[in-house]
């Protein structure tokens, strides 16, 4: 911890912590007000809306719920489960806001279009079916570029994080708690834990905030998010990058302690998605633990069936009305991975699976 913030009392850590929380869910919603406004409504000028299933959003319970994440957030740091965040300690320049802002605002745009033309295939070029999966080959989000950029990967955590108003990093770090279970009694230096569909790494940057000595390999099917894990987690040792599909890793079998997969499932197609939990269990050692952080599901949290009905109406996300409806349980079964423990933190859940021992 930065000596600034080690030197704290716990009363000005806590002020510290809801300040900057604060900071960045107020900067955040004020770009998602805007993405949406240039987005238009869910259904085209001129067509019938949706019919909903579900409905009406339980608004008390979202924000009882927003709130509960950030309780539980800041309780974990109070408590030593895992360290007063990078993203909170650290303020971004202004002229990093300023870029990033006016970047991200001007995609807006495009992305807006995309949405409006149903475009959602631009990355599907005949170079790129060669390498990729057909399924990868989507602009998800209607996002610029698809997965395939250096751009995109520059803009993704700014997309995430606004998407979310802000509490992506707090979703995201309910999964280290389980990460802390699984590594229990481990030797920390001779521990290796793999994180599927790493993304641009942010997630991988809060293991090894907690957990230095840990080995962890980065892998992602994306050379272009791969490149800018490489780049923002420079600062670390013990980390590999793998590109490669997470379906078929040609890693080696029976080797980690902990596998790790944020917001990848919902992005794969069933069959792929059966197929990457075949390939986790054969990767994980004899009771290793598999970590899936990911969109809750129906009827996790009732009051927002709603959300997750219309939410790939208004982004391209193909995949994400049958994750959510997935029985995991049942799909980590098959393969060996029994379900031991799981938390809903408002928009997220994390479930934890740990393969048969010897
Ligand atoms: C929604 S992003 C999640 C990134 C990151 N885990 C996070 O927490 O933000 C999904 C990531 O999975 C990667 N991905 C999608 N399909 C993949 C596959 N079959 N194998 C490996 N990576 C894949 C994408 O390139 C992208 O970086």
């Amino acid at each position: 911890m930065a000596p600034a913030i080690a030197s704290l009392t716990n009363g000005a850590k806590r002020a510290a912590y809801s300040a900057s929380q604060l900071a960045r869910v107020v900067w955040f919603t004020g770009h998602y007000a805007y993405g949406r406004r240039v987005m238009g409504p869910l259904t085209d000028p001129g067509s019938a809306p949706y019919a909903e299933k579900f409905g009406p959003l339980d608004r008390d319970r979202l924000k009882t719920s927003f709130r509960e994440l950030f309780r539980d957030d800041w309780k974990n740091i109070a408590t030593g489960v895992y360290k007063f965040p990078g993203e909170l300690r650290r303020p971004p320049s202004f002229s990093h806001l300023w870029r990033q802002s006016r970047d991200y605002l001007r995609d807006a745009e495009k992305v807006a279009r995309r949405k409006h033309d149903h475009a959602h295939s631009e990355v599907l070029t005949e170079t790129h079916r060669e390498k990729y999966p057909r399924y990868f080959l989507q602009n998800f989000h209607y996002q610029t570029d698809g997965w395939l950029s250096d751009d995109s990967a520059d803009r993704y955590d700014m997309q995430v994080e606004t998407l979310f108003t802000g509490v992506a990093g707090p979703m995201r770090r309910q999964s280290l708690p389980f990460i802390r279970a699984a590594l229990s009694g481990h030797d920390i230096t001779q521990a290796k834990l793999l994180d599927l569909g790493s993304g641009t790494g942010t997630f991988l940057d809060t293991v090894k905030e907690n957990w230095p000595a840990l080995n962890v390999t980065a892998l992602d099917l994306s050379p272009a998010y791969l490149n800018k894990t490489r780049a923002s987690m420079g600062r670390w040792k013990n980390v590999d990058f793998v590109q490669a599909n997470a379906e078929d890793t040609g890693l080696a079998g029976n080797a980690y302690d902990v596998v790790t997969a944020v917001y990848l499932f919902h992005e794969l197609p069933p069959r792929a998605r059966a197929t990457v939990a075949a390939e986790i269990a054969r990767l994980l050692k004899p009771g290793g633990t598999f970590i899936l952080t990911d969109t809750i599901q129906f009827g996790d949290e009732p009051g927002f069936d709603i959300l997750l009905e219309n939410f790939p109406r208004g982004f391209h996300e193909p995949y994400y009305d049958s994750f959510c409806r997935t029985d995991l349980e049942a799909l980590m079964g098959q393969y060996g991975l029994k379900r031991v423990n799981d938390k809903v933190a408002f928009l997220t859940k994390v479930i934890a699976f740990q393969k048969d021992g010897d």
